[in-house]
């Protein structure tokens, strides 16, 4: 995880690689540092526990030699207690050499043993430290920084993108990447490494992206890569950055772009009562063969897919399963004939999805994605997709990304339907367009879900509660809660209740149900709350507007409009996403930012 950026250029280094930082603590916030040639001659590293402004306190006064190498890292702690030891970043016996890692050196161990027994002194508890020392040890018998540096590489098994300077060279900046993102940026007396082309957004119109098992030295005059094939692209503008607006947080501003998210993933796609998504057009013939599909993902995008599972089924007549990308990356199972694989990711860099992704490619499934972040490596490697053009989702927890995943997996389906040469029914057109007013009327009735995370602010259990489409919106509103406001929830599919978490009914463990009308087993779900209500537990109900029997079951109930029972899921979803939000402010947490997260998981 992590993320990484070197900077050498006229401008203000410091600022340049600070900024830079800022737009990746996404990717993870619990510490921070940068190392710089200070104006005294000397290298300064700088690591504080805290996010990028507690470093900014920190450096305060500080500035770097102008065109010389500076590098900097956010953290999100995988080998070692996230604090200023461990910080990146991280350097050689000697202070010669600096580096700046994300990813996860999987054979660290033997790696530091090995150099401990050769008189190196590590000082961190990380898996980094061994790559900065593995070079030092080369460095003894091989003059050539490159080549010491290449050499060490070459023993490392895992995951890195990495950015280092040599003390004795300032002017240069090594980079490498296998298995992690990193992009460069290069232009005249400039040049910008990163983890992400957000961060090269408005200041580099072209990029490398650096392939897996490439390296580079970058510097004003004559950058080199090796080995060569580097392809220049073009930055598109799509990479908005986005700003806080009449928000207190990010998460609460997501939930209410919800409605124009959906406006989005529709726009320009639905023609003439046609689902038109030009990036599967240039795969149609193929898809037209497709019998069978699996769908990949990770978190949310994996409840995304279980939402995804039913349209296909329902709406294209399509087979479908879905899999934990962690799972199925492992996964010992025949190759199945005329089978598509979905790959779904906010982020696009997604570890466990994109080695997924890179296994269906090796066994030559069709690959499709749905991927919100333009030009990110899972956006790039599948054969074709949908972006989502949710725009940047900022807070940790994903809450419009969820929203929109859901309406392009729709549109999927129903394209999916159309290459079957059969019609979609008119009434869903109208259904789609009305989808993102319906979410508006919930988003006013939002200080009602405030009062009942109020009411119910003392509980640290819950069961969220849901049948066919609306079970994945249950584990959704439970992840939510989790994630937030660090309190107990589990997500159930109502009928399974009975076999288990009744037992943990009391009145002190509310169920949070989705008992909406047109789901198809409406009777179903009253009867499980019927079973709740007996056993003494409170029950907050996500119900249907005009349901007069529901208020007899539930002690509180929430009311959303009536919808197709497809579109059902993506109206309930956001009174738990508010749920989860007000719970987490009203106990004081920083939502956008919860504890040991981070909301790109470039690691496994
Ligand atoms: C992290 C984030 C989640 C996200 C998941 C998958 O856990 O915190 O919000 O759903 O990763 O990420 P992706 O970018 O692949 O959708």
């Amino acid at each position: 995880m992590c993320g990484i950026a070197g900077y050498i250029g006229y401008r203000k280094s410091l600022p340049v690689v600070l900024e830079s930082l800022k737009r990746l603590e996404y990717r993870g916030y619990d510490s921070a540092g940068v190392a710089f040639f200070d104006q005294n001659g000397g290298v300064r590293l700088v690591k504080a526990k805290s996010r990028i402004t507690g470093l900014e306190k920190k450096l305060n006064g500080f500035s770097a030699v102008e065109g010389s190498a500076v590098i900097g890292h956010t953290r999100w702690a995988t080998h070692g207690a996230p604090n200023e030891k461990n910080a990146h970043p991280h350097s050689d016996c000697s202070g010669r050499i600096f580096i700046v890692h994300n990813g996860i050196i999987e054979n660290y161990r033997s790696i530091k043993a090995d150099l401990i027994k050769r008189g190196h002194q590590f000082i961190s508890d990380t898996d980094t430290e061994a790559i900065p020392h593995l070079i030092e040890e080369n460095l003894k018998s091989e003059k050539n920084f490159k080549k010491a540096f290449d050499a060490a590489l070459g023993r490392l098994v895992g995951a890195y993108a990495l950015a280092a300077f040599d003390v004795l060279s300032p002017k240069n900046i090594y980079i490498a990447r296998l298995g992690s993102p990193l992009v460069v940026g290069l232009k005249k007396e400039e040049c910008l490494v990163a983890s992400d082309p957000g961060v090269l957004s408005g200041k580099f119109k072209k990029v490398i992206f650096l392939k897996d098992g490439q390296r580079g030295i970058i510097n004003l005059n004559n950058s080199v890569f090796y080995p060569k094939s580097l392809e220049i692209s073009r930055l598109d503008s799509d990479f908005k950055s986005a700003k806080l607006a009449n928000f207190p947080y990010f998460m609460l501003q997501e939930i209410f772009e919800s409605p124009e998210v959906i406006k989005s993933a529709l726009q320009g796609r639905l023609l003439k009562n046609n689902v038109k998504l030009g990036g599967l057009e240039q795969v149609a013939d193929k898809l037209k063969k497709i019998k069978r599909l699996k769908i990949i993902a990770c978190g949310t995008s994996y409840y995304a897919g279980l939402l995804g599972e039913c349209f296909f089924e329902e709406l294209a007549g399509l087979p479908s399963e879905v899999f934990l990308a962690s799972e199925w990356r492992y996964k010992k199972e025949p190759r199945e004939p005329q089978t598509a694989c979905v790959f779904i990711s906010q982020s696009g860099e997604t570890a466990d999805t994109l080695a997924a992704l890179r296994k269906a490619k090796k066994e030559k499934y069709l690959c499709l994605g749905v991927v919100n972040a333009v030009g990110s490596s899972i956006a790039r490697e599948t054969d074709a997709g949908v972006y989502n053009h949710a725009g940047p989702e900022i807070a940790v927890a994903s809450t419009k990304a969820f929203i929109s995943q859901a309406m392009v997996l729709i549109l999927m389906a129903l394209f999916l339907r159309q290459l079957k040469s059969k019609s979609i029914p008119n009434n869903i057109f109208e259904e789609l367009d009305g989808l993102p007013d319906k979410i508006k009327s919930i988003l006013k009735n939002h200080l009602r879900i405030k009062s009942l995370a109020r009411k119910h602010l003392k509980r640290r259990n819950f069961l969220f509660l849901g049948r066919g489409y609306n079970y994945p919106a249950a584990l959704e509103g439970a992840l939510k809660l989790k994630e937030i406001a660090y309190v107990h929830a589990e997500g159930y599919a109502a009928g399974e209740m009975k076999h288990g978490p009744i037992a943990l009914i009391s009145k002190n463990f509310p169920t949070i149900a989705i008992a909406v009308r047109n789901n198809g087993t409406y009777e179903k779900i009253l009867s499980n709350l019927e079973e709740i209500k007996s056993r003494g537990g409170p029950i907050i109900a996500v119900a249907t507007q005009g349901d007069k029997l529901i208020s007899k079951i539930a002690g509180d109930v929430f009311y959303i409009p009536a919808a197709n029972s497809f579109l059902e899921p993506l109206l309930a979803v956001v009174p738990l996403q508010l749920f989860a939000y007000y719970f987490g402010t009203l106990l004081g947490y920083d939502v956008d930012k919860p504890r040991n997260l981070a909301k790109s998981v470039t690691v496994e």
